[in-house]
């Protein structure tokens, strides 16, 4: 079985054609980080446009890098939500039209289970485990039970950690996208020369909560007056890099301990989104998951961050089910892994 996914949820244009056995046969990312750079964070309408421009090319060029032909395919899937409505609708409407062509299967795959599964993509994982999914447009805590089985231990009340990461690095002047930037700053910084918030530390359950951490950046670097120096910049972006990853492992316990009572056959920990490269939420994820007795699995950088063959293989495992969607399958803005779980309180449309 050959499938092409292709996603355009978010500023990521990607297609990729995936086998049965997980096998990456092409795997096409085309970032618009350029377009969205000068605004300091995606505009929608920017992306969809992008997304437009450059689809059909991807597409092609997916197809030609793994070596095969359109009538090879048994299969389509594109991003079919959550996401930036405009973008949605490019990537679902060219693989729908994709399917109608080729006379093959469709499937609508949702954003986020593509996260989810992705590592059983590329290893050994067996459900349940538990996920923690870290983007700049999601924080969650899921326990996957399935393909299309979830349960939501926490998210956010919020701000994404993802976003936070981006609005420091604004607030700092240290580019976009705000992760990788803040990370590289704070590796000659001083982690406690600030006293930052742990947001929800200490507090039952798993939700989080990042926009209290974000001002008090702001206020730090207000109290700093008009000179601020290079050290500066780098002592609060490793002040807040802690400070965020030591709040997502406080709230990551709790959810371990659900998740070891109420699955007792479950072993390991995933995680996936673009927050996952950084490198001290790996180490501290480390430690957490020794002590845990978890098996810890992040997928290559490469596949934690927006791309097709996430989307490719969550819909290998819908159709290895039997399952396929129909051509009339509607983009959605939001759509939650867990529909039985309660927004959570205060939460906007990222719960
Ligand atoms: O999963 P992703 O590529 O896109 C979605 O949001 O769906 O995640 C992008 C987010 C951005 O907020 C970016 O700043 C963050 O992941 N990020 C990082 C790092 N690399 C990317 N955050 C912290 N440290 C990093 N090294
Ligand atoms: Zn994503």
């Amino acid at each position: 079985m050959i499938v092409l996914g292709l996603e355009s949820s978010c500023d990521e244009t990607a297609a990729a054609v995936v086998t049965a056995e997980g096998k990456i046969l092409s795997n096409v990312v085309l970032s618009q980080i350029e377009e969205h750079a000068p605004f300091g964070g995606v505009v929608p309408e920017i992306a969809a446009r992008a997304h437009i421009t450059q689809m059909d090319r991807l597409v092609d060029q997916a197809i030609t890098e793994a070596g095969i032909s359109f009538n090879e395919l048994d299969a389509v899937a594109a991003t079919a939500g959550p996401g930036l409505i405009g973008g949605v609708l490019v990537g679902l409407m060219t693989a729908k039209s994709i399917a109608l062509v080729c006379d093959i299967p469709f499937i609508g795959v949702n954003h986020l289970e593509g996260h989810a599964l992705t590592a059983r993509m590329t290893g050994d994982v067996k459900f349940p485990y538990l996920l923690l999914l870290v983007s700049g447009g999601h924080s969650q805590i899921l326990v996957v039970e399935g393909v299309g089985k979830f349960r939501r231990l926490g998210t956010t009340i919020d701000d994404a950690v993802g976003e936070a990461f981006d609005k420091t690095a604004k607030m700092l002047g240290l580019g976009f996208p705000g992760g990788p930037a803040v990370e590289k700053a704070a590796k000659n910084g001083d982690p406690n020369r600030f006293d930052l918030p742990r947001p929800m530390k200490g507090r039952i359950g798993s939700d989080f909560s990042f926009s209290g951490l974000k001002t008090a950046v702001r206020t730090a670097l207000q109290n700093l007056g008009d000179t601020i120096t290079q050290q500066d910049k780098a002592d609060l972006a490793a002040s807040f890099q802690q400070a965020a990853t030591e709040s997502l492992c406080s709230r990551l316990e709790n959810a371990i301990t659900t998740f070891k009572t109420d699955y007792p056959t479950g072993t390991q920990l995933v995680v996936a989104g673009g927050v996952a490269a950084n490198q001290t939420l790996r180490n501290k994820l480390n430690n957490l998951c020794a002590s845990a007795n978890l098996e810890l699995k992040i997928p290559l950088p490469a596949l934690c961050t927006d791309n097709g063959a996430m989307i490719a293989w969550a819909a290998i495992e819908h159709l290895k089910l039997g399952r396929s969607d129909s051509l009339d399958m509607a983009a959605k803005a939001r759509w939650p892994l867990d529909p039985n779980a309660e927004p959570a309180p205060f939460a906007g449309k990222k719960a």
